[in-house]
């Protein structure tokens, strides 16, 4: 994370809204948060259980020093539930089939997961796409993503510095501009307003003065995974799968079993194929019905 106050200092206020956005405003309940970081004056289960005390949450980090404190001081009020899991981002699958993990979230109802200023510590944009991808793909539809990330744009050879001193002390990071996290992030979500801005800029509790945007250089926002849309469109296509409720339940169950967790070829084809069997149950051209859900598909799970 940047060596800079202001920066660590805003992008944990941000961390700080969004949860309590989610917790508060839109009912979120369970905060699955990668790269927690060692606790700090506003911790996400503080916040997610002062709105809603049943709440639960999961901290993963890689470090064990990090697992170590956050043990000892990030505990749960009675009501919720607290989980602590020793696992690395890039290794989605070991995260999400934990057993501590599966104790604590219940992937059949919306999950924030929270990837606070951790992102810029994977180097390569594909690995980066696909660990996301295979993150939020296990999530049910009216889950979330937060996400905050380093950025150069507002003073390039001040934090490439700052980027060289780092990667000298064996943490190789790589901070990116505001449209390539955009992109690496929330592609196939829905950002919610304000969309990607500074963390100073989302949703702040005053109008009073922030800080310079080269003091600041973290980028974040927050996304929701609605596949209403899809849904809808599919019935829309005029064969015989206007029951939004059903495709969408078709849609859920395709995006959160095990076997397509994180893969969204295979979850396209367990989609594909449950509502072709609907749609075809009378007869009908299979092959065409197919071919048109996947182009809905394709396009609405774009990205991801
Ligand atoms: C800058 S801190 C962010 C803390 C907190 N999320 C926040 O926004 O304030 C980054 C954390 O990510 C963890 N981290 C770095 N690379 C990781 C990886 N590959 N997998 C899991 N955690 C990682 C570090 O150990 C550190 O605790």
């Amino acid at each position: 994370m940047p060596a800079g106050r202001t920066a660590a200092r805003e992008n944990r206020a941000f961390l700080g809204r969004a949860v309590r956005y989610l917790a508060e405003e839109v009912g979120i309940r369970q905060f699955l948060d990668i790269g927690t970081g060692l606790p700090a004056t506003v911790n996400v289960h503080e916040v997610a259980q002062q709105a809603a005390p049943e709440s639960r949450v999961l901290y993963v980090d890689s470090d064990p020093m990090v697992l170590a404190h956050a043990r000892a001081l990030l505990t749960s009020s009675p009501q919720g539930r607290t989980g602590y899991v020793q696992a690395d981002l890039r290794d989605p699958a070991g995260i999400l089939e934990s057993p501590v993990t599966r104790e604590v979230i219940d992937f059949t109802r919306p999950v924030a997961l929270l990837l606070s200023a951790v992102l810029h510590y994977i180097q390569q944009e594909d690995s980066t796409a696909i660990i996301v991808a295979a993150l939020t793909g296990a999530l049910p539809p009216g889950s979330f993503l937060v996400a905050s990330h380093v950025t150069g744009e507002h003073d390039r050879a001040g934090w490439a510095a700052v980027q060289r001193d780092y990667r000298t002390a064996g943490i190789p990071v790589r901070w990116r501009d505001s449209d390539e996290f955009a992109r690496l992030a929330f592609a196939g979500l829905e950002l919610v307003s304000p969309g990607v801005v500074l963390v100073s800029e989302w949703r702040p509790d005053s109008d009073g003065p922030r800080p310079a945007p080269a003091e600041v250089s973290v980028y974040g926002g927050a996304a929701c995974k609605r596949w209403r849309d899809a849904a809808t469109a599919i019935g829309g296509l005029g064969i015989g799968l206007d029951d939004a409720d059903y495709v969408g339940g078709v849609l859920w169950y395709g995006l959160t079993h095990r076997g397509g967790q994180g893969n969204p070829e295979e979850q396209k084809r367990v989609i594909t194929d449950r509502l072709v069997r609907w749609a075809t149950r009378d007869g009908g051209d299979s092959a065409r019905t197919a071919a048109a859900i996947r182009s809905v598909l394709d396009e609405h799970l774009a990205g991801r």
